[in-house]
């Protein structure tokens, strides 16, 4: 894979980049990712923060990006799918957020490929969920245990990829320190909500 030569220039953009290449260095090391992110534009978001971030400054694990979201965490807009109307706690929300590297809204700009970091708080669990466009996670710090239909459980930690064909039900329990990941999804419905699943759902 090639990346585009990052633009000097806008600060943002030039940490937005470096932590999209070395996210994209470290899950090609461990697999075999066809993606192709050579023309995409810089589109700029609204820098947001969430409580969830305060996790990022203790974070251990694939330091080359974790050294380079620390630089980025500031310029991106972070954000939450779920919320108390989805059954979450205050305490897992406070928790948890996600951010785009790259999406069709920005702010590296994709019609294809949805690339975030997503974070959530040691000890809680992901529900079971699923989601059209197929996916990959990159563990970056933390661990979990990965519930994924069709396939025993598994502990995974800093560098593991864990992929999830379309559908394909899956979900996760945080271990004993934040979890963070890289999340890479390709397909059909980039930007749709992921359906949670379960007996109470
Ligand atoms: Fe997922």
């Amino acid at each position: 894979m090639t990346l585009a030569t990052a633009k000097s220039g806008a600060c943002p953009e030039q940490r937005v980049r470096d932590l999209l290449a070395e996210l994209v260095r470290t899950a090609d090391a461990a697999g075999d990712l066809d993606l192709c992110l050579s023309s995409f534009e810089w589109c700029a978001e609204e820098p947001r923060y969430l409580p969830a971030c305060r996790q990022i400054e203790g974070a251990t694990g694939v330091t080359p990006v974790i050294d380079a979201l620390k630089d980025a965490v500031g310029f991106l807009r972070w954000q939450q799918t779920y919320g108390l109307q989805d059954g979450m706690s205050q305490g897992w929300l406070d928790d948890y957020g996600w951010a785009h590297l790259v999406s069709p809204d920005g702010p590296i700009v994709s019609a294809s490929l949805r690339i975030a970091i997503a974070i959530w708080g040691a000890g809680y669990t992901y529900p079971a969920h699923a989601h059209g466009p197929k996916e990959t996670y990159v563990i970056l710090s933390g661990d979990a245990v990965f519930d994924s239909a069709g396939r025993p459980k598994r502990r995974v930690g800093p560098g593991d990829l864990v992929h999830h064909a379309p559908w394909q039900t899956h979900g996760f329990a945080v271990g004993d320190t934040p979890l963070i990941v890289g999340t890479i999804w390709q397909g059909e419905g980039l930007l749709q909500k992921s359906r949670l699943e379960g007996p109470d759902r």
